[in-house]
């Protein structure tokens, strides 16, 4: 089989591992690395046995497919070009910067006929790729996303940046139109957000509660999903999956504790878990086959080999940031004070009113184990 001559353009943080990972691939030939720090991509280059560039124009034309692993605001410009010479482009989240760059990508690959690919790695969570396939129609959804803050992707805020992930989920999940969104944020270190939380309201009645934060001491990263079939709980951290549905007899027969005497109400609270609901918890580590980032580079590869849909086309990179979009407008309308002529936005959260702590005092409180 001929290896497919694969480039990556941007090698930084990220694109790093993208290279190291193509590097690796047995049907692929990693060619180049492209940074406009020329000294990374000589590092990264010499590491992965390819040839380093500070610009992609030369490669137009001369790969079969390639890996877009810059900032946000280059990605149209960047994936534009190779899509343009008929190049397949796998191009990290947020697809875009504007929705107009989305659309202008969506249309050349269609009219080039090349696979577009956007790089929503958590769709290849194998904690995730379990949920799919089981029937699930979700009425409320609650997501959250915690991170530390690493000083990158600054350009952004935590809605574009992190919260974007659990927008493609949840749209891969309620197949329905967003109807309401109410939301709020906060900006810690002066620039876009760096908290966000939305209540979305769907069509179908589903609600989804998002929470994302890039200044948090630990990562978390949760999905659950509540239905009529049941709960789902994904941990992406641990790579679990919680799934508990009623029993069949709970199904067919129903149960009411209004009408059992104490005796039997303690009963069935010793038995409402095993009995009346039943519960599974899959470490999904054991069953997937790499890690996600593998697999997502593996699905790129094999799209472009056989022409296959990808699982997160350009049109879904376009709906998760038009969705991110909506939130980052309602975020800027949240009233602080509820006066529509008070604070308003992440960057005019009202003043403390005072310190919750002195850690002076309190040391004799203090407990070293994880808090909350
Ligand atoms: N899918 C995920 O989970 C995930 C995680 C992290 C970052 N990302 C995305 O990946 C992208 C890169 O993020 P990062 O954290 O690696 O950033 P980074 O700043 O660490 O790396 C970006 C690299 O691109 C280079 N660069 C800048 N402009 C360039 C250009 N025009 N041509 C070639 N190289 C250029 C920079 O020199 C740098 O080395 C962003 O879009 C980010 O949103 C996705």
């Amino acid at each position: 089989m001929n290896r497919l001559k694969i480039a990556v353009v941007g090698v930084g943080h990220l694109g790093k591992e993208h290279a190291r990972i193509l590097s690796h691939l047995p049907d692929v030939e990693l060619v180049a690395v492209v940074d406009s720090n020329y000294d990374q991509a000589a590092l990264i280059a010499e590491r992965c046995h390819c040839t380093p560039y500070d610009s992609y124009e030369p490669l137009l034309g001369n790969v079969d497919a390639v890996s877009i692993v810059t900032p946000t605001v280059h990605h149209h410009e960047v994936a534009r070009s190779f899509l343009e010479s008929g190049v397949p482009v796998l191009v990290e989240k947020p697809i875009t910067v504007t929705l107009a760059q989305a659309d202008d990508l969506i249309r050349i690959a269609q009219a080039k006929n090349v696979p577009l690919q956007v790089g929503h790695i958590e769709r290849f969570n194998p904690a995730f790729e379990a949920l799919l396939g089981r029937p699930i129609v979700p009425k409320l959804i609650e997501s959250e996303r915690h991170g530390p803050f690493t000083g990158r992707s600054t350009d952004i805020g935590v809605t574009l940046d992190l919260m974007i992930h659990d927008l493609d989920l949840i749209l891969s999940l309620v197949k329905s139109e967003v109807r309401d969104i109410e939301a709020l944020g906060s900006s810690v270190f002066g620039g876009h957000e760096d908290i966000a939380h939305a209540r979305l309201v769907f069509e179908n009645g589903c609600v989804a509660n998002v929470t994302a934060s890039r200044v948090s001491p630990r990562p978390k990263r949760k999905l659950r999903v509540w239905a009529s079939e049941g709960y789902a709980g994904i941990d992406f951290v641990t790579k679990r999956l919680t799934l508990v549905q009623p029993s069949d007899e709970l199904r067919k027969y129903g149960l009411s504790a209004l009408q059992l005497d104490p005796a039997r109400r303690e009963k069935l609270k010793a038995e409402v878990f095993g009995k009346h609901m039943q519960s599974i918890d899959l470490d999904c580590n054991r069953t997937s086959n790499g890690d996600q980032l593998t697999n997502e580079l593996k699905h790129f590869v094999q799209c472009v080999r056989t022409g296959k849909r990808p699982r997160v086309t350009g049109e879904d990179g376009r709906a998760a940031l038009a969705l991110a979009d909506r939130i980052i407008q309602a975020l800027q309308r949240h009233t602080w004070t509820g006066t529509p002529e008070g604070p308003k936005g992440p960057k005019q959260l009202p003043p403390a009113t005072g310190k919750l702590f002195d850690p002076n005092l309190e040391r004799d409180y203090l407990d070293n184990r994880e808090a909350a």
